[in-house]
């Protein structure tokens, strides 16, 4: 809302030019005492022997200026455009933007509801909700996780079949829905340089790459002390605590002996915010199916 006096002066200014407008149009249109007639010279003469006819413009052209004044006139009538006056028509862009929204919205609702409906062997296969799902990914999820769900460092690939936690859709639902938070604590202080490096060769072999056979064979003895509780004896990791598999080449943030060295000096907590105040029950039903028919 606008004070009395800005008020006062908008619809001052505004009208003034409005009207001012049309005046200036009949007074420039009025024929004055002294003047040519149409279509004759004017006596105005250039470089000695450009003259002047008197050619105004045509009458239509005319018209359209006034109509355009018309125009501005009801325009002003019906929406807002004088100072606090809301127009007849009470409208406001506001309240134009709620009403698209509102309306993209209830259809969106309505067809997430059908879609929503089928069961998981029914969604994982149905091509329109693929289609809506991997849309609801491209806005909701590939800043963190890929436009192609490939993952980068500390953010899990979802298009292979490693999983931390589980690759199933019900499990995955779970994951988008509440969130992960994977705890992997620091070994500095209990393993010191000296062991850090030796569980580090051993980690290095197991995953397949070439590593010292005597540093590895101490590290895995370190290796069952303090790390076979969440990472398994085999080292396949536990989806139960989201422990991910360290016998393959596929890592969450990276294979390197230095990114390995990182991730057992420093710990690692990879945090996969909960989306269930973000999107709907049906949004993430659609998104789930997605995720699960890309690795399958
Ligand atoms: C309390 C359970 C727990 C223990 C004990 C544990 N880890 Fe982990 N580890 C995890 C979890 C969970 C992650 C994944 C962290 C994340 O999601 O950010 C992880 C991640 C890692 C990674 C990174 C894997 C990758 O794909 O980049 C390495 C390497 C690793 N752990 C090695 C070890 C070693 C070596 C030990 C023993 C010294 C150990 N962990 C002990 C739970 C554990
Ligand atoms: C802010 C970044 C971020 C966003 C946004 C995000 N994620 Fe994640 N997501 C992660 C991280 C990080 C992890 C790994 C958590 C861990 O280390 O335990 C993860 C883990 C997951 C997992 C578990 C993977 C496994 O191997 O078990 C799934 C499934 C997943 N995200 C799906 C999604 C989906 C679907 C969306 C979109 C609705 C999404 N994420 C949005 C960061 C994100």
């Amino acid at each position: 809302m606008m004070s009395p006096g800005w008020n006062w002066f908008v619809i001052i200014v505004t009208l003034a030019n409005i009207l001012g407008c049309w005046w200036l149009i009949i007074w420039a249109a009025k024929k004055r005492p002294g003047e040519s007639e149409e279509g004759e010279v004017t006596g105005h003469v250039w470089d000695e022997d450009i003259e002047e006819y008197n050619n105004p413009m045509p009458r239509w052209w005319l018209m359209l200026f006034h109509l355009t004044i018309v125009f501005g006139l009801v325009y002003i009538v019906l929406y807002p455009g004088l100072g606090n006056y809301k127009g007849v028509l009470n409208w406001t862009q506001v309240g134009q933007y709620d009403d698209e929204a509102k309306a993209i919205r209830e259809a969106q609702l309505k067809r997430f509801a059908e879609l929503g409906n089928l069961s998981p062997a029914e969604l994982v296969k149905n091509e329109q909700v693929l289609l809506t799902g991997s849309r609801l990914f491209a806005a909701n999820c590939s800043t963190c996780h890929g436009s192609d769900a490939g993952g980068a460092v500390g953010y899990p690939s979802l298009n292979d079949s490693e999983w931390q936690y589980g690759g199933d859709y019900d499990t995955i639902l779970q994951s988008i829905s509440n969130g992960r938070t994977g705890v992997m604590p620091g070994w500095q202080a209990a393993l010191q340089d000296d062991g850090v490096k030796e569980v580090t060769e051993f980690i290095v072999q197991l995953s397949g790459q070439t590593a010292d056979a005597g540093l590895a064979a101490k590290g895995e003895t370190r290796y069952n002390l303090f790390c076979v509780a969440c990472h398994g004896a085999d080292g396949s990791g536990n989806p139960a605590l989201g422990a991910p598999d360290l016998s393959n080449d596929i890592w969450l943030y990276g294979g390197s002996r230095e990114a390995i060295t990182q991730s057992i000096a420093t710990g690692r907590m990879g945090k996969m915010p909960a989306q269930k105040n973000l999107l709907t029950e049906e949004q993430m039903k659609l998104i789930a199916a997605y995720v699960t028919s890309l690795s399958n």
